[in-house]
């Protein structure tokens, strides 16, 4: 357009080329103000925009200055100055944009208005012309901070929640990973971005990640109706147990996948405990029950067996009550670990020493068993570590451990004991380089009356779930079959 000033008005249409009809449309029909001045700031030219918002016919600003129509901060003094933007594009014969905020009074906001002076020179003489061009950015504007400030919002949910949160997209391909989930798996964002999600499961654990193929490829529902409950593999090649929710949605038209994944181990040693603190109370009732029942007909059988063996002469006679009362012995034996086993126990506690505890119990152990046998190992024991508990119950606990292990080396092997402080408590781990447990039995150690043993009740490892639990610790088992056995106990109290 500029090229065709000055007198553009009157040129004719006839002849003029497609290139001037297209450029005069655009200059008619376009929404942004078009305002063209010559180098003194006169206005040469201005589009049927500009004169909307003027307000004025085209013959009443052609032929003035800028600052005359002009509203704001624009004046005959500040014209000549480096604040009038027409100047600067002048003196510097370059493009020149700003920004202006203006307050609407009419709907009382601020507007955003962008300026844009583009430095242009006559066709066949040397004259300048500046063309500014005016777009109102208020919308675009306040459009682009909006957008902006939600996808904070959304990122600051992302960072914050608890739960891991990752998203793949079309090719299942991680492209989002929260910092949750960084901790959770132990990789950083840089490590996991574009990989497939099969780097969370565990290679043996196939069927899972079948499952989680199936609901991406299917793409239906889009969302699950339950978590799915799958093993986690962490980056130190730990697995763990995860419920995981996941979500398909269509963002322009590209799948993306969104899932969501919590930890759940501690939610499954809950469910563990509280089903064998079931187990426990429903069978410690009716043994309890039975115990009571057994006790005083014991006593008399004793009693009286006792007295009619004082009367006996006949060898053989004795010889049989002498068994009758070695039976006897057997049952009373039983019904005090019986009466151990139903017993609500009242912990006296009070400082103990754990280390010395170890000591105590390896020094009864060591001296009730051919020397030479086993070998006793204790751990970082030099220092004191005390904590408040009942030490006659924890006694008991590591007696019937250490017991147990003892019992699973039968052909003799190393006692391994230890004790360290941990965060509110200590935690002790004994064990043992016997015959392990197989995985299939770990489940019941501590179920009342499970024993694999001739002579065994089946109780010791119950008594000591309760004791333990009744000082508000925890006991666990890590064994493997033919490979030793470890188990380990946190008690609180530090
Ligand atoms: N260290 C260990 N190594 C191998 N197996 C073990 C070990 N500790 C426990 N077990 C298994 O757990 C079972 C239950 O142990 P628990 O102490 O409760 O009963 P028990 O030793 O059989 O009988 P008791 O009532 O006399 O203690 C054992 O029979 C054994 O099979
Ligand atoms: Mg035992």
């Amino acid at each position: 357009m500029p090229e065709r000033l000055p007198g553009d008005e009157a040129a004719d249409m006839e002849g003029a080329g497609v290139s001037d009809l297209v450029l005069k449309t655009l200059f008619e029909g376009i929404q942004e103000e078009i305002m063209v001045v010559d180098a003194d700031l006169v206005i040469r030219d201005a589009n049927p925009s500009f004169l909307r918002r003027l307000r004025l016919p085209k013959e009443q600003v052609i032929g003035r200055k800028c600052y005359e129509v002009a509203s704001g901060f624009c004046s005959e003094q500040a014209c000549r100055t480096d604040v009038c933007h027409l100047e600067r594009a002048r003196k510097s014969d370059q493009r020149v944009e700003i920004v202006n905020r203006v307050f609407d009074r009419r709907r009382e906001r601020m507007r955003e208005i962008v300026r844009l002076v583009y430095p242009v020179r006559g066709q066949g003489d040397a004259s300048r012309y500046f063309v500014q061009i005016t777009r109102d950015e208020t919308a675009r504007r306040q459009l682009v901070r909006r957008v902006k400030a939600s996808q904070r919002k959304f990122r600051i949910i992302l960072e914050t929640a608890t739960d891991a949160i990752l998203s793949l997209d079309a090719d299942q391909r991680i492209i989002h990973f929260n910092d949750a989930a960084c901790r959770l798996f132990g990789y950083s964002r840089r490590e996991v971005l574009g990989k497939e999600i099969g780097l969370f499961i565990p290679p043996q654990q196939a069927e899972d990640y079948h499952e989680l193929k199936r609901f991406l490829s299917a793409k239906r529902p889009k969302h699950l109706r339950r978590p799915l409950s799958l093993s986690a593999l962490r980056k130190g090649g730990e697995s763990f147990p995860v419920e995981m929710g996941i979500s398909y949605q269509l963002i322009e038209s590209e799948p993306t996948y969104t899932a969501i994944l919590r930890d759940i181990s501690e939610k499954r040693q809950m469910e563990k405990k509280l089903l064998q603190n079931e187990r426990l109370a429903a069978v410690g009732q009716t043994v309890a029950q039975v115990a009571h029942e057994i006790k005083n007909p014991l006593m008399i059988i004793g009693g009286f067996s006792r007295q009619i063996r004082e009367t006996l002469s006949d060898e053989k006679a004795v010889r049989k009550l002498d068994l009758i009362f070695e039976e006897i012995g057997r049952l009373e034996r039983l019904v005090a670990d019986l009466g151990d086993f139903t017993k609500q126990y009242r912990l006296v506690k009070k400082p103990t020493d754990i280390n010395s505890l170890l000591k105590e119990v390896t020094g009864v152990m060591s001296a009730l068993h051919p020397p030479g046998k086993f070998r006793f190992v204790l751990e970082g024991g030099a220092e004191p570590l005390t904590i408040l508990c009942d030490p006659d119950k924890v006694k008991q606990v590591l007696l019937n451990i250490v017991g147990n292990g003892l019992e699973a080396m039968g052909e003799g092997g190393t006692l391994k004991l230890s004790a360290r402080r941990e965060r509110r408590g200590a935690r002790i781990e004994i064990s043992d380089t016997g015959r392990g447990i197989p995985e299939g039995d770990l489940e019941r150690i501590f179920e009342p009356f499970y024993t694999t043993r001739h002579k065994g009740l089946g109780l010791g490892l119950s008594i000591c779930f309760k004791l333990v639990e009744a000082h508000g610790g925890d006991i666990s088992v890590f064994s493997h079959s033919g490979q030793g056995t470890t188990f380990s106990i946190f008690l609180p109290g530090a």
